[in-house]
């Protein structure tokens, strides 16, 4: 008899920011074995895994999604009873300077894997197959962007109208991932979340960028007039709404998952800068605030102006709401990065510097 308390998950991606989350929570709240498949690009880093790396339930072996005699055997070797997929090439700039990678891992990736996912799967014995799921992770980019002067919210029907390189290989997979379900009858779960913050989140993106440019004295890019909204959620909530997700839902669901926390990037930035001026008081730069390094930049290419999610059908049929409010989740954001300077040195010191470099100080 199969016992859904120790599964064998499968996850791609893990050492990335939400999937070193994921088994953090799966290892220290969960009975599960955990087997991260990550190709380590400049975003994975195994010490963000570095608390639960000792468990003898967690697993990790470096693989490109795409390769597919490398991912079959992995898939023969571990035995999965689940797969979560959250491998990506994740940032928006990025894709807008160079969108190849993104077409590769986040299409063709997801393409590779969820063919070995249906051959692996088609051959489980029946009481296997009725319980394995393949969860792909996706992002409420998809659906485009919402007016800043209404209050209209993303749907899980809200149609499909991404507008970045990113966004659009989002939407991409997410097609994909339905057509293996109704095609071949995988059975598929997507999720579609809204921005994520907290610990471990590397830094090119708006939070983390802003609190470590801020204690080394740079300036605080604000892209635009600053006016832009995103919906955050706790990376740590996320990572429970997944778990309730990949054990409760209904294959061929659909949920949206975000934090009812719609804020203005130019009041995001201000509040990390009031934190900072609480906790890491500037001596030596003669600001009064930290607010006095913000800088409005020219605007990102095509940005979208306003996401905010829908999160009612997660709630009432799984019973999942968020439990952290922006301002707590805030500072103990800014205290993990603030207690945390190895893994912040570690990675200024490497490829993220560089690609600053390219990105901002271009020869
Ligand atoms: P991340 O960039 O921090 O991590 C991505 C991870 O995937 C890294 O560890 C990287 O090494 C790995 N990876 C990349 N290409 C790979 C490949 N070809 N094969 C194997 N591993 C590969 O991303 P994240 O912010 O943790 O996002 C995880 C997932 O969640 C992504 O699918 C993203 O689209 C989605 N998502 C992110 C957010 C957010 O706010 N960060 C919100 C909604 C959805
Ligand atoms: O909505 C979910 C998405 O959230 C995820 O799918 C993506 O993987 C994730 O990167 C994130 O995308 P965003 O583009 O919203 O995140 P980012 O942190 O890059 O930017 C947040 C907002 O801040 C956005 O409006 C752009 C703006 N911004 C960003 C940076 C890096 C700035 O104004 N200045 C900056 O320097």
């Amino acid at each position: 008899m199969f016992d859904c308390n120790f599964m064998n998950i499968l996850i791609t991606g893990g050492a990335g920011f939400i999937g070193s989350a994921v088994i953090r929570y799966l290892i220290n709240e969960t009975d599960h074995k955990i087997l991260n498949v990550d190709k380590l690009t400049y975003a994975g880093n195994l010490e963000s895994l570095a608390t639960i790396a000792n468990n003898s339930r967690y697993h990790f072996c470096q693989a490109d999604i795409s390769d597919q005699a490398h991912i079959t055997q992995l898939f023969k070797q571990f035995q999965p009873d689940t797969v979560m997929h959250l491998a990506a090439e994740s940032h928006v700039d990025r894709s807008i300077s160079s969108s190849a990678e993104f077409i590769q891992t986040n299409i063709v990736g997801t393409f590779q894997l969820l063919e070995i996912s249906r051959h692996y799967w088609e051959n489980l014995p029946e009481e296997k197959q009725h319980l394995f799921r393949f969860h792909h992770i996706s992002t409420d980019e998809v659906y485009g962007d919402l007016s800043d002067l209404s209050s209209e919210l993303f749907t899980e029907s809200t149609p499909y109208a991404p507008s970045s390189p990113y966004s659009a290989s989002k939407a991409s997979s997410d097609h994909l991932v339905r057509a293996w379900h109704r095609t071949y009858g995988l059975p598929v779960i997507i999720t579609n979340c809204s921005n994520n913050y907290g610990p471990y989140h590397f830094p090119e993106k708006l939070i983390p960028l802003t609190i470590l440019n801020a204690l080394q004295g740079k300036k605080l890019p604000l892209y635009g007039n600053g006016e832009q909204i995103r919906d955050w959620l706790y990376v740590e909530d996320h990572a429970r709404a997944l778990y309730q997700v990949v054990t409760k839902a209904k294959a061929g669901s659909t949920y949206n998952i975000g934090g009812h926390n719609e804020q203005k990037n130019i009041d995001v930035v201000k509040n990390i800068c009031t934190l900072l001026d609480e906790l890491a008081p500037n001596k030596t730069l003669g600001i009064k605030s930290y607010k006095d390094l913000i800088t409005f930049v020219p605007d990102r290419p095509g940005h979208d102006v306003r996401y905010a999610i829908d999160a009612s059908k997660i709630k009432q049929e799984l019973g999942w709401e968020p439990e952290e409010n922006f301002q707590s989740g805030l500072r103990k954001t800014v205290l993990w990065y603030l207690n945390n300077q190895d893994w912040v040195n570690h990675i200024l010191t490497g490829e993220y510097q560089k690609w600053i470099q390219q990105q901002y100080h271009p020869q």
